[in-house]
């Protein structure tokens, strides 16, 4: 018999990101017990990587905007993959969400009347995201930290999630271990919220940091939840490419929100030769106007460094692949030009940008007020995960909910930038109130023994093998093959071989060893994460391979235009009784005739 702790709450909250502390302060203050779960230390998330802003339609800079424009921006973005539902949901809401927070003692910075300041973002019609300077995600997370803290909640920081329990069909808790120690907890919950965020180690290049291996997918995928939209696997068009060490690590698209420009290896502004037909009417031809947009000329066009993410990933794709890149396989974003343009340009880009200066300055030696900074392409956002319903946040196993990033729907084919953290803030809320009222309208589940002595058994089995297999070999080596098969740009060989890789991989790591013991051992957590990077990266390549079209973040070059049938599908992942990974097709959820009306007049 292993042994454990049994710790007992009404709801369990499974990752401290923005999407975990606000769903725990809505439970807790629902007067449920409430315990959250952090792989890593507390305010230590993902969240802070979305630097530039939080999306939210309060008009305080342009009073054209409304949550009507919000939603009709996300649908565009998402290419009309999204829940039309959550999609208003969250428009609407994000407003009252921000507002709360500043209430909670978040300092945005204000315009010169005292309102929360917004600036533009890529596929934002009006300037919308609120923001404290680059460090946006930072203030949230310091806000809700210090709110939660005072509620009650159990915190338990740096533990691993290895499996959810369960009672029949529904939730009955997770086992976990401490990573620090090594020992067992069982978590006996009524319900469980995943608020995990993305995937982006399956990845080599990727502006997530260690925690992201696609826990909370893989946690629901094998507790029996469905996965949507796996296929679109976001790729921030900015990460740092130079030196080695720092490549990935996310330059905030703030940049481009403040005036930055996009340059080849030949100085030229190449966005300017690819804009979409529909974004065509916004988007400016020219320089001048360009800037006066970024200025806050509202009858200007917006510079074509703001169309979406998805579409300026691939224009610096394109330039780096045809010999026009960077030394180092990027692209320059130039900030330091506006200097051009403003008087005191210097401490603009340092007021504006601190974090992108300090950042640059001392992980590259380049002073962005002066030089421009070398870019490309990171691995950044899940837009898939699991499929839940969009008022309550449950997924399809009873008391099992999530939200932010490892929920999907609300993103569609491609997220805006600015839509995650009011997308955590906006369904951490619905998820936390939902899982409460479940935790109060049902009856404690039972916790079955042999399902916690299977998990203890597999999370111990990689010190009881004796072979050469490394887990952290097999990590990487994932990560490389991830990055070349199932990339930014996909074809359907390289796809049917990462699958072959993928199986491999997972013989490998059924095999992979770890020596020492179970206190402070890097070497197992990470052959414990391996299965959940493996789950996600079969489920991304398996969806990809069935999405016969190009879509948003999703571009197969073999199918490299869309296509209207395959647009009116997600793709569903299941795990079926006998263990293997199920592709399937649902209909995109109808839009009400609101919502259509919208769409049609915002068109
Ligand atoms: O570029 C950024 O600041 C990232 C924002 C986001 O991912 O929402």
């Amino acid at each position: 018999m292993a042994e454990f702790q049994t710790l007992t709450h009404d709801v369990l909250v499974v990752g401290a990101g923005g999407a975990g502390l606000r769903a725990a302060i809505e439970a807790s203050a629902a007067g449920v017990k409430v315990g959250l779960v952090s792989k890593s230390l507390l305010g230590k998330a993902h969240t802070v990587m979305a630097e530039g802003g939080v999306a939210a339609a309060l008009a305080n800079v342009d009073d054209r905007d409304g949550w009507r424009v919000h939603f009709a921006d996300t649908m565009r973005g998402g290419q009309y993959m999204n829940h039309p539902r959550m999609a208003e949901l969250h428009a609407r809401e994000a407003p009252d969400r921000v507002r709360e927070l500043e209430a909670w003692g978040a300092v945005f910075d204000r315009t010169k009347d005292g309102r929360i300041l917004q600036r533009n973002f890529g596929g934002h019609k009006y300037p919308r995201l609120a923001h404290v300077g680059d460090r946006t995600g930072l203030e949230m997370i310091r806000t809700l930290q210090d709110h939660g803290i005072h509620l009650g909640i159990d915190v338990h920081m740096e533990h691993t999630i290895v499996g959810l329990l369960k009672d029949g069909g529904r939730i009955a808790g997770a086992f976990a271990y401490d990573r620090e120690r090594g020992r067992f907890k069982v978590f006996h919950a009524k319900a469980v919220v995943l608020a995990t965020g993305g995937i982006g180690r399956a990845y080599r290049i990727t502006s997530n940091s260690w925690e992201y291996t696609g826990d909370g997918h893989s946690l629901a995928y094998h507790a029996g939840a469905s996965l949507k939209d796996m296929e679109f696997v976001q790729f921030h068009p900015t990460g740092m490419v130079w030196p080695p060490s720092v490549r990935g690590i996310l330059v905030t698209e703030g940049v481009r929100g403040e005036g930055g420009v996009l340059r080849n290896k030949d100085g030229k502004r190449f966005m300017f030769e690819d804009i979409p037909e529909n974004y065509r009417p916004q988007t400016a031809d020219n320089e001048e106007e360009g800037w006066r947009y970024t200025q806050g000329d509202k009858n200007a066009r917006r510079p074509p460094e703001l169309l979406t993410r998805d579409h300026v990933a691939r224009c610096i794709m394109r330039e780096v692949r045809q010999g026009r890149g960077s030394p180092h396989g990027g692209v320059y974003l130039d900030i330091a030009w506006i200097k051009e343009r403003l008087p005191r340009g210097e401490e603009h880009i340092k007021r504006k940008l601190p974090s992108m200066y300090h950042q640059f300055k001392q992980l590259a030696g380049i002073d962005i007020t002066k030089e421009p900074m070398e870019v490309g392409p990171t691995t950044h956002y899940m837009m898939g995960g699991v499929n839940v319903d969009p008022d309550t946040q449950m997924s399809d196993v009873p008391g099992l909910f999530a939200a932010g990033e490892c929920a999907a729907g609300l993103h569609g084919a491609n997220r805006l930038g600015g839509n995650s953290l009011s997308d955590l803030i906006v369904f951490g809320k619905r998820a936390g109130e939902h899982a409460a009222k479940f935790a109060v309208a049902n009856a404690a589940p039972r916790i079955d023994n042999s399902q916690v002595e299977a998990l203890a058994r597999r999370a111990l089995e990689p010190f009881e093998r004796d072979t050469s297999e490394n887990p952290y070999q097999i990590q990487h080596e994932l990560q490389d093959q991830m990055q070349d098969l199932a990339g930014i740009v996909r074809r359907r060989e390289e796809m049917e071989q990462a699958l072959d890789v993928i199986e491999n991989l997972k013989r490998r790591a059924a095999r992979a060893t770890v020596k020492g013991n179970r206190e402070f051992n890097p070497g197992w957590h990470t052959a414990l994460d391996l299965e959940n990077l493996l789950t996600v990266s079969e489920a991304i390549t398996r969806a990809a391979l069935e999405r016969k079209e190009s879509r948003g973040a999703h571009f197969r070059d073999d199918f490299p235009e869309k296509n209207a049938e395959e647009g009116k599908v997600n793709i569903i992942i299941r795990k079926t009784a006998g263990g293997a990974m199920s592709v399937s097709r649902e209909p995109v959820p109808p839009m009400s005739g609101e919502l259509k009306q919208i769409i049609e007049e915002m068109k």
